[in-house]
């Protein structure tokens, strides 16, 4: 009897055991393969601004090292002049160009492999500056109608993927332009983020970049 019964709950158990580990060699592969091809990509078009693993040592180049994937792959489209548009919603000349090359499977790939690196972060040179920004990212500025940072970007800047972007440990010239570029509006590609930064002044802007790129 006992015999009986292992013999059945093999014949049903092995095809849907085997199938299982099937169905999960498949989707690792295709996975490991993604980044692979980004890693070979990245190291022809990339690498000599943004380091061949992400942590670009150029200051106003974002680290891209451990980014959140769906973040990537946003930032790769915005930059891209689409079909019916007169311009990118991200306008920047240099990530236009590179941008406009860029196949959705490409930006998939490339978005995989930063993702999967491991970020060197940044460092606050000026303290003093660093602590200035440090209020503002706890407690927003209730007089300029600004929000604390950390509410979306959580305390220590790591984000939530697919909703808010890891801002830690960014080189401080990167962070202070993108703000201000969101102020300008040649950043047109999140309303809450153009409302919040055309209320930061110059000098919180600094202080906040300051701030973040110590921050771990
Ligand atoms: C000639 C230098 C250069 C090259 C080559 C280059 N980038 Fe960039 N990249 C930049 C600069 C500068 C910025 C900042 C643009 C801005 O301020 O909006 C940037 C921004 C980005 C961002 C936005 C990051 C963020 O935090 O929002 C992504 C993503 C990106 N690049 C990916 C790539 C990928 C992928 C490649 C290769 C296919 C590439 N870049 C090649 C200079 C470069
Ligand atoms: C309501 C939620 C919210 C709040 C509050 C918020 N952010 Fe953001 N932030 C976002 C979202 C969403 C994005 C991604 C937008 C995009 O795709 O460009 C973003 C993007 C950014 C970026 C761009 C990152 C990069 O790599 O280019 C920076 C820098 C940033 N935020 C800093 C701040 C600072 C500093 C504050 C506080 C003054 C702040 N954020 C408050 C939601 C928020």
């Amino acid at each position: 009897m006992m015999r009986r019964n292992n013999i059945v709950v093999f014949r049903f158990l092995f095809p849907l055991v085997s199938s299982f580990i099937l169905i999960m060699l498949m989707l690792s592969s295709a996975y490991a393969s993604d980044a692979k091809k980004g890693a070979a990509l990245a190291q022809g078009l990339c690498a000599a601004c943004h380091a061949s693993d992400g942590n670009s040592v150029i200051p106003s180049n974002p680290i891209l090292a451990g980014q959140h994937y769906s973040y990537l792959k946003n930032q790769l489209n915005y930059f891209q002049v689409k079909e019916g548009e007169s311009k990118a919603k991200r306008e920047n000349a240099v990530m236009l160009g590179i941008a406009s090359g860029l196949s959705s499977d490409d930006i998939d790939n490339l978005s995989a492999y930063y993702s999967q690196q491991k970020i060197k972060p940044s460092y606050a040179s000026n303290i003093e500056l660093a602590k200035a920004g440090e209020v503002v990212y706890k407690a927003g500025d209730d007089n300029r109608g600004i929000p604390s940072c950390s509410s979306c970007h959580g305390p220590r800047g790591l984000g939530v993927p697919g909703q808010f972007p890891r801002i830690s440990g960014q080189h401080a010239t990167y962070t202070a332009s993108t703000l201000k570029s969101y102020k300008n509006g040649s950043r047109a590609n999140n309303n809450q983020m153009m409302e919040i930064s055309s209320r930061l002044t110059e000098g919180q802007i600094n202080a906040l970049a300051e701030y973040l790129a110590g921050l771990e």
